[in-house]
Formats: structure tokens, sequence, C-alpha cells
């Protein structure tokens, strides 16, 4: 195939600029404020972030999930513990997060430590889904080889009229517990806004980095 020179594509962001004195001490704080500006401008899912993870000598990997829940503990999603992205979890924790909120000209990055929520909590979500998502949830093995999509629609179909169906133990939620947040906004000429929030034995500290 011939290549595709994308260097014209390119677009001047033109947001107010982000100050030190306006951000909240507490990135869990921030995020929730970009995080109601989101809901409001975007066009896309707002709550839809990119979620890295890897494997224990590095190779890394990513894929769209949709964050469930958050608080200042974490950021909660749910999927099948067996997929590629589970198994790579229970062998390395490491993770990371991704925000695009392209209307705003924002991205928030996040990194932590994953771990699997309660039981309790993954079946008090698993039972909101509508019965088809619960029906392919038990169904789906989830990153593995599917020879027929047919036979896979039909016993979905076929089984989201059961009145019962419980969480299986390979499906539920993960909490990514953060450790750095970076919030950048997109500015005129490029010199974009950028404040990255650590922390160290739970006390959080924020700067601003160069864009
Ligand atoms: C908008 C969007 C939302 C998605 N939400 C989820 C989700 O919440 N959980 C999930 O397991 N997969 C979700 N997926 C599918 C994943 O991107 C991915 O294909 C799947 O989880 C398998 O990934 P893995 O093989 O790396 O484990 C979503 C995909 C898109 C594009």
């Amino acid at each position: 195939m011939e290549s595709k020179i994308l260097y014209k594509m390119r677009k001047e962001y033109t947001p107010g600029p982000l100050t030190e004195d306006i951000m909240s001490a507490s990135p869990f704080i921030q995020f929730d404020r970009w995080f109601e500006d989101a809901k409001k401008e975007e066009k896309q899912e707002a709550n839809a972030m990119i979620l890295s993870t890897s494997t224990p000598d590095g190779s890394p990997s990513s894929r769209v999930v949709l964050l469930k829940s958050f608080s200042g503990e974490g950021f909660v999603f749910f999927t099948n513990y067996n997929s590629r992205k589970g198994r790579e979890i229970s062998e390395n924790p490491k993770g990371a997060i991704l925000f695009f909120w392209p209307q705003a000209a924002r991205q928030v990055r996040i990194e932590g430590i994953l771990s699997k929520i309660d039981a309790k909590e993954s079946d008090d979500y698993f039972l909101n889904r509508p019965a088809e998502s619960r029906a392919s949830a038990i169904l789906s093995k989830q990153s593995q080889i599917l020879n027929d999509k047919n036979q896979f629609d039909e016993a979905v179909k076929a089984i989201s009229s059961h009145e019962s169906l419980k969480r299986p133990d390979f499906w539920g939620g993960y909490i990514l517990s953060p450790h750095y947040f970076e919030f950048w906004q997109g500015a005129l000429s490029r010199s974009h806004d950028r404040f990255a929030y650590k922390s160290i034995n739970g006390i959080w500290s924020v700067n601003r980095l160069y864009p």
C-alpha cells in the first residue's frame, strides 16, 4: 500500500489557558470537573478510555473500555478476567488509562495498579446490564479465536430469555488505583498546558510540565 502523508493534518486549539490556581489540589476532584465538562460537550462516549496493560517482559497492549465508576479510590471498568487484558493484569498489575476529549482539546493520563473489585460489586453491576449483554458476557471467551459467529449469536439469543443469568466467576470489575495523573489542555501554537500529579505516601504534589 502507498504511504499516506498526514503532515497537513493539524488543528489549532483555542480554549482558555490552564493555570495552577484553577487546578484542584486533588487530582480526583480535577478529574471530576473535567469529566462533567466532557459529559456535556463530547459527541462520543465521554467515559470511553484507553486501557494499557503489558506483559511481565514489557510488551504493551491497548484497547478501549468504558469507565463505570470512579471515586477517591480509583477508576472501575468491567471485563472478562480471562481476556488478553485479564491475563496480562494477572501477571503484571501495572496499568494506565487515557481519556481524550477532543471537543475540549483535553487529555487525561492516569497510571496505577490494577486489582479486581469485590465480587459483590461486580454482581451488582452485572445484574444492571441488559439480558443480552449478560448472556454475551457469559458465553464470550473474550480474546480467543471464534470460528462460528452465527452459532455464538444464536446461543446468546437462546439464553437471553432465561430469567436469572448470574455473573460468571471469569467476568467482573477491575479498579485502577492511581499514583500518577496528568491533565493536558491544548493551547494556541502548541503552547499546551500540562499539570502532573504524583502521589508519594498518599500525599499528592502537582507540577507544570513543558508542553
Ligand atoms: C467504545 C468501546 C467500548 C468498549 N468497552 C469495553 C468494556 O467496557 N469492557 C470490555 O471488556 N471491552 C470493551 N470494549 C472492547 C475492547 O476494546 C476489547 O476489544 C476487548 O475488551 C478485548 O480486549 P483484550 O483482547 O485486549 O482483552 C470496548 C470497545 C469500544 C470501542
